[in-house]
Protein backbone atom coordinates (compact mmCIF):
# COMPACT_ATOMS: atom_id res chain seq x y z
CA UNK A 1 0.00 0.00 0.00
CA UNK A 2 1.14 3.51 -1.01
CA UNK A 3 0.03 6.51 1.41
CA UNK A 4 0.57 9.94 -0.47
CA UNK A 5 1.42 12.60 2.39
CA UNK A 6 0.68 16.51 0.55
CA UNK A 7 4.79 16.69 -1.04
CA UNK A 8 3.22 14.08 -3.33
CA UNK A 9 -0.16 15.04 -4.29
CA UNK A 10 1.08 15.58 -7.87
CA UNK A 11 2.55 12.18 -8.19
CA UNK A 12 -0.94 10.39 -7.00
CA UNK A 13 -2.60 9.28 -10.24
CA UNK A 14 0.60 8.13 -11.74
CA UNK A 15 1.41 6.40 -8.78
CA UNK A 16 -2.11 4.63 -8.45
CA UNK A 17 -1.46 3.67 -12.45
CA UNK A 18 1.53 1.89 -11.81
CA UNK A 19 2.16 1.16 -8.10
CA UNK A 20 -1.46 0.10 -7.37
CA UNK A 21 -3.16 0.27 -4.37
CA UNK A 22 -3.28 4.12 -2.34
CA UNK A 23 -3.98 4.06 1.18
CA UNK A 24 -6.66 6.89 2.13
CA UNK A 25 -5.58 9.34 4.11
CA UNK A 26 -6.92 12.98 5.65
CA UNK A 27 -4.52 15.94 6.08
CA UNK A 28 -6.54 19.13 7.62
CA UNK A 29 -5.53 21.54 10.04
CA UNK A 30 -6.66 22.18 13.09
CA UNK A 31 -8.33 26.10 13.50
CA UNK A 32 -4.89 27.10 15.66
CA UNK A 33 -3.09 26.05 12.60
CA UNK A 34 -1.50 22.86 14.22
CA UNK A 35 -2.12 19.70 11.29
CA UNK A 36 -4.16 16.86 11.24
CA UNK A 37 -3.40 13.63 10.39
CA UNK A 38 -5.38 10.82 9.68
CA UNK A 39 -4.70 7.23 8.02
CA UNK A 40 -7.87 5.38 7.13
CA UNK A 41 -5.97 1.87 5.50
CA UNK A 42 -3.73 0.39 6.66
CA UNK A 43 -1.32 -2.78 5.57
CA UNK A 44 1.55 -5.00 6.66
CA UNK A 45 4.11 -2.56 4.56
CA UNK A 46 3.31 0.69 3.92
CA UNK A 47 5.29 2.81 1.86
CA UNK A 48 4.54 6.84 2.47
CA UNK A 49 5.74 9.01 -0.87
CA UNK A 50 5.86 12.80 -0.14
CA UNK A 51 8.37 15.59 -1.12
CA UNK A 52 9.43 18.20 0.97
CA UNK A 53 9.89 21.48 -0.59
CA UNK A 54 8.36 24.39 0.64
CA UNK A 55 6.81 24.38 2.66
CA UNK A 56 9.34 21.97 4.05
CA UNK A 57 8.60 22.49 8.30
CA UNK A 58 4.80 21.90 7.21
CA UNK A 59 5.68 18.81 5.14
CA UNK A 60 8.11 17.35 7.39
CA UNK A 61 5.91 17.44 10.50
CA UNK A 62 3.34 15.80 7.80
CA UNK A 63 5.21 12.58 7.40
CA UNK A 64 6.04 12.41 10.96
CA UNK A 65 2.56 12.44 11.81
CA UNK A 66 1.42 9.78 9.13
CA UNK A 67 4.49 7.73 10.41
CA UNK A 68 3.16 7.64 13.94
CA UNK A 69 -0.62 7.14 12.91
CA UNK A 70 0.51 3.73 10.50
CA UNK A 71 2.57 2.54 13.17
CA UNK A 72 -0.22 3.19 15.87
CA UNK A 73 -2.17 1.05 12.85
CA UNK A 74 0.35 -1.82 13.16
CA UNK A 75 2.27 -1.56 10.24
CA UNK A 76 5.26 -3.41 10.16
CA UNK A 77 7.45 -2.59 7.79
CA UNK A 78 7.30 1.12 6.78
CA UNK A 79 9.07 2.97 4.29
CA UNK A 80 9.48 6.52 3.42
CA UNK A 81 10.22 7.82 -0.24
CA UNK A 82 11.03 11.61 -0.17
CA UNK A 83 12.15 12.68 -4.05
CA UNK A 84 13.12 15.76 -2.96
CA UNK A 85 14.57 16.08 0.62
CA UNK A 86 14.37 19.54 2.00
CA UNK A 87 16.85 20.47 4.50
CA UNK A 88 19.47 18.39 2.88
CA UNK A 89 22.19 21.32 1.89
CA UNK A 90 22.19 22.35 5.88
CA UNK A 91 24.71 19.30 5.98
CA UNK A 92 27.45 20.47 8.19
CA UNK A 93 28.08 23.80 10.49
CA UNK A 94 29.72 26.41 9.29
CA UNK A 95 29.44 29.03 12.41
CA UNK A 96 29.51 28.35 15.74
CA UNK A 97 25.73 27.26 17.53
CA UNK A 98 24.41 26.05 14.29
CA UNK A 99 22.78 22.28 13.85
CA UNK A 100 23.08 20.37 11.21
CA UNK A 101 19.67 20.15 10.26
CA UNK A 102 19.90 17.13 7.48
CA UNK A 103 21.00 15.17 10.74
CA UNK A 104 18.12 16.71 12.38
CA UNK A 105 15.26 15.74 9.65
CA UNK A 106 16.54 12.24 9.26
CA UNK A 107 17.00 11.06 13.30
CA UNK A 108 13.44 12.22 13.73
CA UNK A 109 12.19 10.34 10.15
CA UNK A 110 13.84 7.35 11.65
CA UNK A 111 11.59 7.39 14.76
CA UNK A 112 9.08 5.94 12.76
CA UNK A 113 10.57 4.62 9.19
CA UNK A 114 12.54 1.68 8.64
CA UNK A 115 14.00 2.65 5.30
CA UNK A 116 14.16 5.91 3.44
CA UNK A 117 14.70 6.75 -0.10
CA UNK A 118 15.84 9.90 -1.80
CA UNK A 119 16.51 10.94 -5.27
CA UNK A 120 20.04 12.77 -6.04
CA UNK A 121 20.74 14.05 -2.10
CA UNK A 122 22.90 17.08 -2.09
CA UNK A 123 25.94 15.11 -0.01
CA UNK A 124 24.77 11.32 -0.22
CA UNK A 125 26.86 11.24 2.72
CA UNK A 126 24.29 12.52 4.85
CA UNK A 127 22.38 9.46 4.40
CA UNK A 128 24.54 8.08 7.56
CA UNK A 129 22.32 9.65 9.82
CA UNK A 130 19.55 7.79 9.21
CA UNK A 131 19.59 5.06 11.30
CA UNK A 132 17.82 2.37 9.11
CA UNK A 133 18.88 1.82 5.37
CA UNK A 134 18.81 4.80 3.55
CA UNK A 135 19.27 5.14 -0.30
CA UNK A 136 20.20 7.66 -2.63
CA UNK A 137 18.25 7.11 -5.79
CA UNK A 138 19.08 8.23 -9.32
CA UNK A 139 17.01 10.34 -11.77
CA UNK A 140 19.68 9.14 -14.36
CA UNK A 141 17.46 6.73 -16.35
CA UNK A 142 14.24 8.98 -16.55
CA UNK A 143 16.44 12.06 -17.26
CA UNK A 144 17.97 10.12 -20.12
CA UNK A 145 14.36 8.42 -21.77
CA UNK A 146 13.42 12.09 -22.12
CA UNK A 147 16.16 12.96 -24.21
CA UNK A 148 16.79 10.33 -25.86
CA UNK A 149 16.69 11.37 -29.72
CA UNK A 150 16.42 14.85 -29.35
CA UNK A 151 20.50 15.32 -28.70
CA UNK A 152 21.17 13.12 -32.13
CA UNK A 153 25.21 14.07 -32.13
CA UNK A 154 25.58 15.68 -28.90
CA UNK A 155 27.22 15.66 -25.93
CA UNK A 156 26.63 15.58 -21.91
CA UNK A 157 28.07 18.09 -19.37
CA UNK A 158 27.50 18.49 -16.18
CA UNK A 159 28.04 22.23 -14.67
CA UNK A 160 31.08 21.36 -12.22
CA UNK A 161 33.51 18.52 -11.63
CA UNK A 162 31.21 16.98 -8.40
CA UNK A 163 28.38 16.59 -10.83
CA UNK A 164 30.54 14.71 -13.48
CA UNK A 165 29.30 11.45 -12.12
CA UNK A 166 25.37 12.04 -12.68
CA UNK A 167 26.32 13.83 -15.82
CA UNK A 168 28.32 10.63 -17.16
CA UNK A 169 24.96 8.40 -15.61
CA UNK A 170 22.58 10.05 -17.69
CA UNK A 171 25.06 9.83 -21.20
CA UNK A 172 26.57 6.47 -20.74
CA UNK A 173 22.68 5.52 -21.22
CA UNK A 174 21.87 7.85 -24.40
CA UNK A 175 25.26 6.69 -25.73
CA UNK A 176 27.02 10.34 -25.94
CA UNK A 177 30.76 11.45 -24.47
CA UNK A 178 30.08 13.47 -21.24
CA UNK A 179 32.46 15.91 -19.57
CA UNK A 180 32.27 19.39 -17.49
CA UNK A 181 32.52 22.74 -16.17
CA UNK A 182 35.06 24.33 -13.95
CA UNK A 183 32.96 26.17 -11.91
CA UNK A 184 33.85 28.94 -9.19
CA UNK A 185 30.97 30.42 -6.84
CA UNK A 186 31.66 34.22 -6.57
CA UNK A 187 28.75 34.56 -4.71
CA UNK A 188 25.30 32.96 -3.63
CA UNK A 189 24.22 34.37 -6.72
CA UNK A 190 27.48 34.37 -8.67
CA UNK A 191 29.71 32.15 -10.22
CA UNK A 192 32.54 31.66 -12.92
CA UNK A 193 32.47 29.06 -14.97
CA UNK A 194 35.06 28.01 -17.51
CA UNK A 195 34.59 25.54 -20.03
CA UNK A 196 37.01 22.23 -20.03
CA UNK A 197 38.69 20.73 -22.74
CA UNK A 198 35.96 19.52 -25.18
CA UNK A 199 34.72 20.54 -28.47
CA UNK A 200 30.96 21.35 -28.20
CA UNK A 201 30.92 23.22 -32.15
CA UNK A 202 27.86 22.37 -33.82
CA UNK A 203 26.83 19.99 -31.27
CA UNK A 204 23.86 19.79 -28.91
CA UNK A 205 24.38 19.94 -25.37
CA UNK A 206 22.30 18.47 -22.82
CA UNK A 207 23.72 20.14 -19.01
CA UNK A 208 22.64 17.81 -15.99
CA UNK A 209 22.65 19.04 -12.48
CA UNK A 210 20.93 17.81 -8.96
CA UNK A 211 19.60 21.35 -8.31
CA UNK A 212 18.73 24.51 -10.09
CA UNK A 213 17.54 27.30 -7.54
CA UNK A 214 18.49 30.79 -9.24
CA UNK A 215 19.05 29.20 -12.40
CA UNK A 216 22.65 31.20 -13.01
CA UNK A 217 24.71 28.32 -12.80
CA UNK A 218 22.61 26.72 -15.95
CA UNK A 219 22.04 31.01 -17.60
CA UNK A 220 25.82 30.81 -17.47
CA UNK A 221 26.78 27.56 -18.61
CA UNK A 222 24.35 28.08 -21.71
CA UNK A 223 26.24 31.54 -22.93
CA UNK A 224 29.30 30.12 -22.61
CA UNK A 225 28.06 27.16 -24.97
CA UNK A 226 26.70 29.53 -27.17
CA UNK A 227 30.10 31.73 -27.62
CA UNK A 228 31.81 28.37 -28.16
CA UNK A 229 29.70 27.29 -30.90
CA UNK A 230 27.17 24.70 -29.51
CA UNK A 231 23.92 24.05 -31.64
CA UNK A 232 21.24 23.35 -29.24
CA UNK A 233 21.70 23.61 -25.42
CA UNK A 234 19.58 21.27 -23.50
CA UNK A 235 19.12 21.78 -19.58
CA UNK A 236 18.12 19.52 -17.14
CA UNK A 237 17.91 18.99 -13.18
CA UNK A 238 16.79 16.28 -10.98
CA UNK A 239 15.21 18.86 -8.65
CA UNK A 240 13.70 21.92 -9.69
CA UNK A 241 13.98 24.35 -7.05
CA UNK A 242 13.41 27.78 -8.95
CA UNK A 243 13.49 30.84 -6.92
CA UNK A 244 11.37 33.56 -7.89
CA UNK A 245 11.96 34.18 -12.09
CA UNK A 246 14.27 31.67 -12.10
CA UNK A 247 12.36 28.61 -14.63
CA UNK A 248 11.52 31.98 -17.05
CA UNK A 249 15.44 33.32 -17.16
CA UNK A 250 16.76 29.50 -17.86
CA UNK A 251 14.01 28.97 -20.58
CA UNK A 252 14.91 31.70 -22.69
CA UNK A 253 18.62 31.07 -22.48
CA UNK A 254 18.54 27.54 -23.57
CA UNK A 255 16.64 25.58 -26.22
CA UNK A 256 15.02 23.26 -23.73
CA UNK A 257 14.98 23.12 -19.63
CA UNK A 258 12.57 20.08 -18.26
CA UNK A 259 12.93 18.77 -14.47
CA UNK A 260 12.33 16.12 -12.91
CA UNK A 261 8.59 15.75 -10.92
CA UNK A 262 10.05 15.20 -7.46
CA UNK A 263 9.17 18.94 -7.01
CA UNK A 264 5.62 20.09 -8.90
CA UNK A 265 7.02 22.77 -11.32
CA UNK A 266 5.61 24.60 -15.17
CA UNK A 267 8.79 22.54 -16.31
CA UNK A 268 8.66 18.99 -14.48
CA UNK A 269 8.18 17.26 -17.71
CA UNK A 270 10.43 13.83 -16.47
CA UNK A 271 8.83 11.04 -13.83
CA UNK A 272 10.90 9.45 -11.61
CA UNK A 273 7.34 7.64 -10.58
CA UNK A 274 8.35 4.27 -12.34
CA UNK A 275 11.98 4.37 -9.98
CA UNK A 276 9.69 4.82 -6.73
CA UNK A 277 7.41 2.03 -7.57
CA UNK A 278 10.01 -0.18 -8.42
CA UNK A 279 11.35 -0.02 -5.20
C1 LIG B 1 25.42 23.09 -6.22
O1 LIG B 1 26.01 22.48 -5.32
C2 LIG B 1 24.32 22.46 -6.96
O2 LIG B 1 24.74 21.26 -7.52
C3 LIG B 1 23.77 23.36 -8.05
O3 LIG B 1 24.77 23.55 -9.03
C4 LIG B 1 23.31 24.69 -7.53
O4 LIG B 1 22.44 24.52 -6.46
C5 LIG B 1 22.65 25.50 -8.62
O5 LIG B 1 22.30 26.73 -8.10
P1 LIG B 1 21.83 27.93 -9.02
O6 LIG B 1 20.69 27.47 -9.86
O7 LIG B 1 21.41 28.99 -8.01
O8 LIG B 1 23.01 28.39 -9.81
Amino acid sequence: MIVVSSGAIHLRDELATLGGKIGGVEIKRFPDGEKYVRVLSSAEEVMVVGSTFYPQDERIIELLLIGDALRERGVERLRVVIPYFGYSRQDRVTKEGEPVSVRVVMRSLGLYYDELYVFDLHNPGTLKFFPGKAVNLSAARAIAEYFQGKLREGLVLAPDRGARGRARAVADRLGLEYSHFEKERISPTEVRMTPVDVDVRGKNVLIVDDIISTGGTMVKAASLLREMGAKKVFVSATHGVFAEGAVERVSKAVDELAVTNTIPTPVSRISVVRDIVNL
